[in-house]
């Protein structure tokens, strides 16, 4: 049975797209059988696996029109699994009108779920109707933040989020993390950082990552070259860190936190 896990966080640009796909790089290095899916309308994920983006069925088709998920799982030159995402997703909110519109996600993977080991998705920049789709067909939350706009409103804002879909849809989730992305350790703003991320950690009864992502430009770089960080840079500093990531990840599930 797959451990579903969703990257959230409704700030933009603090790094679920890119903690998406090296986690998924990073499972499948470590012999996982893995299925990513993107859930953002932007379809950034997709392409960050060096998946070429044409006309082919999207998980638009899967929530939309019930196309079965075995027709919408492309396999990419590398060999991931990944359900991509389009533009036409961003309509979701006004189109998905059914009684069970928060469930869409959950019931298509129901025929997958033992073909996997994980199930890693990424989702927009918002608390919106996609977003709640991931959180209920999850096990787990991770929070990637950015070092430099840690936002303790917005985790709080998204902790109700989770409190409700417990509450009604999915009473198994629960936060796996906060992940520091984009960290610096070299500047002076690092201690207060890690500081801040402790305290919004505590406050919100979550776990900080022992890893934290250091900022590299081989991070942005990789996706351009239609790779993964570990295939495109192995020493860089995302990778490194990433790699030591994704250990913390399967170690804190094996121990069943
Ligand atoms: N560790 C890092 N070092 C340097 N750049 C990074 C790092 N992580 C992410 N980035 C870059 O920061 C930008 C935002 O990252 P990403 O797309 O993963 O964020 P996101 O949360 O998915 O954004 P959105 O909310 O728009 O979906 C991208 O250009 C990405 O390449
Ligand atoms: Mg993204």
């Amino acid at each position: 049975m797959a451990v579903t896990i969703v990257l959230t966080n409704q700030k933009g640009g603090v790094g679920k797209t890119t903690t998406a796909a090296a986690l998924t790089a990073g499972l499948v290095r470590r012999g996982k059988r893995v299925l990513a899916i993107d859930l953002d309308p932007q379809g950034n994920l997709g392409f960050s696996l060096g998946l070429d983006i044409d006309n082919s069925l999207t998980v638009y088709d899967m929530l939309r029109n019930r196309t079965p998920v075995n027709e919408v799982i492309h396999t990419t030159e590398d060999g991931y699994h990944v359900i991509p995402s389009n533009i036409l997703l961003s309509e979701a909110e006004i189109e998905f009108q059914s009684e069970n519109r928060v469930m869409l996600l959950r019931e298509s993977l129901d025929q997958v779920r033992n073909d996997y080991d994980f199930i890693i998705i990424d989702t927009p920049p918002s608390l919106n109707i996609l977003t709640l789709n991931g959180y209920a067909a999850s096990d787990y939350l991770i929070i990637p933040m950015a070092s430099e706009i840690l936002s303790l409103v917005g985790l709080i804002q998204l902790q109700e989020t989770v409190s409700e879909v417990k509450a009604s849809v999915n009473p198994r989730l629960q936060v796996l993390g906060i992940l520091l992305t984009k960290y610096n350790r070299r500047t002076r703003l690092a201690a207060d950082v890690l500081e801040m991320a402790g305290a919004v950690a505590e406050q919100t009864k979550t776990a900080l990552f022992e890893a934290k992502i250091r900022s590299g430009v081989a991070a942005a770089e990789a996706p351009a070259h239609g790779s993964d960080i570990f295939s495109y840079a192995p020493r860089s500093n995302p990778a490194k860190d990433y790699s030591m990531f994704v250990d913390e990840v399967m170690g804190r599930i094996g121990s069943g936190q």
